[in-house]
């Protein structure tokens, strides 16, 4: 078998190995898939059929697994692949214009060579727009700064991925520091007080910081009442909503809280395995939390018999395969077992049968470094945080249209004016703001009168949206709202993971309804019928689709059908874009055709 020239020109880190405890069980699959792949640049079907043999798994599972994940190729790629995030901060900031721009830059190039392709959201939505070469992210990108280093990956030279500057940056959130790190677990492991951490948690309300806002104190009891004798905690640091970027500023700086509060779980719910699942495209977060648990391990705070107490706790880094839907729990939890990433049937919940079918605590980062500040600097100090009767600090993602986009620190409940204008400087090029999305796609759109609702729960849900993971996308008075419910919707379709066909069909069906009206020509009589069909479809999902992707899947484009209207009706009726985004040609060739369940 050949191997592939240009295999060392793409990331190594499709090679890293799950830990020796994830290889324990199924998750060996992705193990092996990783390093065929890192040798040949693809998974040739000799080497696939050789897996098979050697680890006694039927040959359709291997393929169902590795056909699964959009980072595992089945066939040879192209010596550069190109692919550029087309998710909503990215395109506010120009991705269709770059990618057209590549299109005709590479037009005579041929397809083993380069190819250019979408890709979902890449985390990097502060530095849009983003693109991939050969899996090196590459951010703020210029089409002639793309195409230098497509080039470079045709002639088989090795790539090198900026590493952003490494300034420390201070946080309130953080107790400790200059001081002694871990305090809250020094002083909990010699009290076993497992009781008090759920009453100091209840007493502040504390809510999962992952999208739900369920409250974590009932998860955490949950788990310790199972008597089963072999628990589980997983974080999810998947991190993969267009807008969602603020994990990736935690991990970066706040390390320790994170696996304190991992630490502070397993202790608390009787778990002695810790995993912690991240996104592939955080290699820099990856390599600082696995220091920083090789210097706990040092330290005696992870692993056999914690600081003398005769309490083990053990963790270990999980690198996801890829694809949005990982970071629904379940789905999650199936591709630590080595399966495809499809949510399961709840109930049962994870905290009773959860990974490994044991009882798993999973929380989002941002909720783990919540524990250690409740816990070493008290309730009334997390309650006084909060603004307007919210309670703690949150870390918040704003990116779009404006002048400082990047993550901030600020107290719940402050109005989004002050994130927006006074955290992020406002609208870029003082422009006019239009409307916003507190959360990234799953939030909807507010429109710009709606600036004062307060960041919270309950202000962001009564006002329609939600609080969700704190990605705020911010569009300014060129944007078009009915092509950002179709950037929204699109990118529910192609993440959908197609097990329910709610999901898989309705979403199909929303873009291609969307993608319709944006070029206008619809006679009014099948407008209204679209609508009121749109309204079944979304009733439908909403109410029928297995996991929350289907669930919310409607949210952007019922936001602006509620917000903007006028505008939607001016696209269908009138066949006009008030903001000059849609009826171009560029635009019209954008709709790639569905192929599979991701394009
Ligand atoms: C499609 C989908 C993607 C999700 N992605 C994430 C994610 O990246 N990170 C996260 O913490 N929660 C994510 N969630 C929510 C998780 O399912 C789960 O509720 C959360 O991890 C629980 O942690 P928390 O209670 O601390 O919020 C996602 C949910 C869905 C439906
Ligand atoms: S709702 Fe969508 S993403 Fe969730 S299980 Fe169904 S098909 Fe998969
Ligand atoms: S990196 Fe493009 S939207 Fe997040």
């Amino acid at each position: 078998m050949q191997e592939v020239q240009h295999a060392t020109s793409r990331r190594a880190s499709v090679g890293k190995h799950a830990g020796a405890f994830g290889a324990r069980r199924g998750a060996v699959i992705f193990d092996d898939l990783r390093a065929i792949q890192l040798r040949y640049g693809f998974l040739p079907k000799a080497e696939l059929e050789g897996l098979s043999q050697r680890n006694q798994t039927p040959l359709y599972q291997i393929h169902s697994v590795a056909s699964f994940y959009p980072h595992f190729h089945l066939v040879p790629p192209p010596k550069a692949e190109i692919r550029v995030c087309a998710d909503m901060s990215c395109h506010l900031n120009g991705a269709s214009s770059l990618r057209a721009d590549l299109q005709r830059r590479f037009a005579h190039a041929h397809s083993e060579d380069v190819q250019i392709r979408d890709v979902s959201c890449l985390g990097r939505c502060d530095h849009a727009p983003a693109i991939s070469v050969n899996d090196h992210i590459l951010t703020d990108v210029t089409a002639a700064h793309a195409e230098q280093i497509a080039r470079s990956a045709m002639r088989g030279d090795d790539i090198h991925e900026p590493r952003p500057e490494q300034a420390p940056i201070t946080c309130k959130a953080d107790p400790y520091g200059e001081t002694e790190k871990y305090g809250a677990v020094r002083k909990l492991v010699p009290s076993k007080a497992w009781d008090d951490v759920l009453t100091q948690l209840k007493a502040a309300e504390l809510k999962g910081m992952g999208g739900a806002g369920f409250p974590t104190s009932m998860k955490w009891d949950l788990v310790r009442k199972q008597p089963d004798p072999v628990k589980y905690v997983v974080c999810n640091a998947d991190e993969s909503e267009p807008g969602t970027i603020k994990d990736r500023f935690i991990m970066t700086n706040l390390p320790h809280l994170l696996i304190e509060g991992m630490i502070i779980a397993g202790l608390v719910t009787g778990a002695k395995r810790g995993i912690l699942y991240i996104r592939h495209e955080y290699h820099l977060q990856e390599e600082i939390l696995g220091e920083e648990i090789r210097r706990c391990h040092r330290s005696g705070l992870l692993g056999k018999n914690i600081l003398g107490s005769g309490l083990d706790f053990d963790l270990e880094v999980f690198v996801s395969p890829g694809g949005y839907i990982c970071g629904e729990e379940s789905a999650l939890i199936e591709a630590i077992e080595g399966h495809r990433a499809e949510p399961r049937n709840k109930p049962p919940f994870p905290g009773q049968i959860g990974l490994w079918q044991k009882p798993t605590v999973i929380n989002n980062v941002e909720t783990f470094i919540n524990v250690p500040q409740i816990l070493a600097r008290g309730v009334d100090w997390f309650v006084a945080q909060g603004a307007g009767g919210s309670r703690g600090l949150k870390f918040v993602g704003v990116s779009g249209h404006v002048a400082r986009p990047g993550i901030f620190e600020v107290p719940m409940g402050v109005p989004m004016r002050d994130v927006i204008f006074n955290h992020a400087g406002g609208v870029r090029g003082g422009r006019q703001l239009k409307s916003f999305a507190p959360s990234g796609p799953s939030s909807g759109y507010l429109p710009a009168s709606m600036i004062d609702v307060r960041l919270d729960f309950k202000a962001l849900a009564e006002a329609g949206s939600m609080l969700g993971s704190g990605a705020i996308v911010v569009c300014d008075d060129t944007t078009c709202m009915l092509d950002m419910a179709l950037n929204a919707v699109r990118f529910y379709r192609n993440e959908s993971c197609g097990k329910c066909v709610p999901c898989r069909v309705g979403s199909q069906k929303m873009a291609d309804m969307l993608v319709r009206w944006t070029q206008g020509g619809v006679p009014e009589s099948q407008y209204r019928a679209d609508i009121a069909l749109l309204d079944e479809l979304s009733q439908a999902m909403s109410l029928t689709s297995i996991c929350g992707l289907g669930q919310i899947a409607p949210a952007p484009i019922q936001s602006v059908l509620k917000h903007f209207r006028a505008e939607v009706d001016a696209h269908v009726l009138q066949g006009q874009c008030p903001s000059g985004i849609c009826f171009t040609p560029a635009v019209r060739a954008g709709e790639a055709p569905r192929v599979g369940i991701r394009p």
